[in-house]
């Protein structure tokens, strides 16, 4: 099975992909729009996130799944992220697709659940990963109480967030951790968006939004994460030629 970050891309290209500004996907800082404006545009863009991975949750899951042994960094990142947290801590896995990263973790010693919109997703890593759990659930409204976990992984999926869900995403991902708690997200840098008609060749249609590291780390701070440690590698030869980014962010110590 061939795994690399270049058939993401690859895959996205299809026949019918191209990049624009981000403007063009939606102005989410328009300052006149309503709550209820902005939060039926999240919905509706919730749903066909949604809908799009239900349809190439196979294809993805094909793919992807070997990847790890092809990813020493993401490898030795995840192992140190597990050694912060301690073995038998809870730990979610966010929008953790067909599950490679979940089982990683949880062989790693942490107690894990991953969490996924899709739900054709989860079922394709429930049943590839007997042993992990998982779940269907939404990063931006975690079914959590507050401060009730360890850490969380959040490998790529901030990838369909508009800039200006990275703030409501990362307050989230605060409430639910511990102090102390650890979050370890990665995403492409970048300042384009690329539009895919036919993720996959599964006819799904996804926005995939890059990032400045500037842009992450200013969120994560507005939300409370301190400190916040960057990584950034070039891509792999056989890589889609973007740069990739691991943010390591904290949740502080309670200061009582
Ligand atoms: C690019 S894939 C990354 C999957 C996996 N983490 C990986 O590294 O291969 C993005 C995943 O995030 C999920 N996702 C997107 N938005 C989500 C949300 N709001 N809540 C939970 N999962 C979400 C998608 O369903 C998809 O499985």
């Amino acid at each position: 099975m061939r795994s690399s970050e270049a058939d993401k891309f690859s895959a996205i290209g299809g026949s019918t992909c191209w990049c624009f500004g981000r403007k063009a996907v939606g102005d989410w800082g328009k300052s006149s729009w309503s709550i209820e404006e902005m939060a039926s545009n999240m919905s509706s863009s919730l749903a066909s996130i949604r809908s799009a991975y239900d349809m190439a949750s196979a294809a993805y899951a094909r793919k992807f799944i070997d990847e790890l042994n092809h990813k020493p960094l993401d490898r030795e990142l995840l192992e140190r992220f597990a050694g912060l947290i301690g073995a038998g801590q809870p730990v979610l896995d966010l929008g953790c697709g067909p599950g490679h990263t979940t089982a990683h973790l949880t062989s790693l010693g942490l107690k894990v659940t991953g969490v996924d919109l899709s739900s054709k997703m989860i079922e394709h890593a429930a049943s590839i990963f007997p042993q992990s759990c998982f779940e269907v659930g939404d990063f931006l409204c975690l079914s959590r109480d507050a401060s009730s976990i360890a850490g969380m992984l959040a490998f790529y999926c901030i990838v369909h967030l508009t800039p200006d869900q990275l703030f409501p995403a990362f307050s989230e991902m605060f409430r639910v951790l511990r102090d102390g708690g650890v979050l370890l997200l990665s995403f492409h840098i970048g300042s384009e968006v690329i539009h895919a008609e036919n993720f996959l060749d599964t006819n799904a249609a996804l926005d995939f939004t890059f990032f400045e590291p500037s842009q992450i780390e200013t969120a994560l701070a507005q939300a409370g994460f301190a400190p916040i440690e960057i990584r950034i590698r070039e891509p792999y030869e056989s890589e889609h030629p973007s740069k990739r980014c691991y943010v390591f962010a904290h949740k502080p110590e309670s200061m009582t």
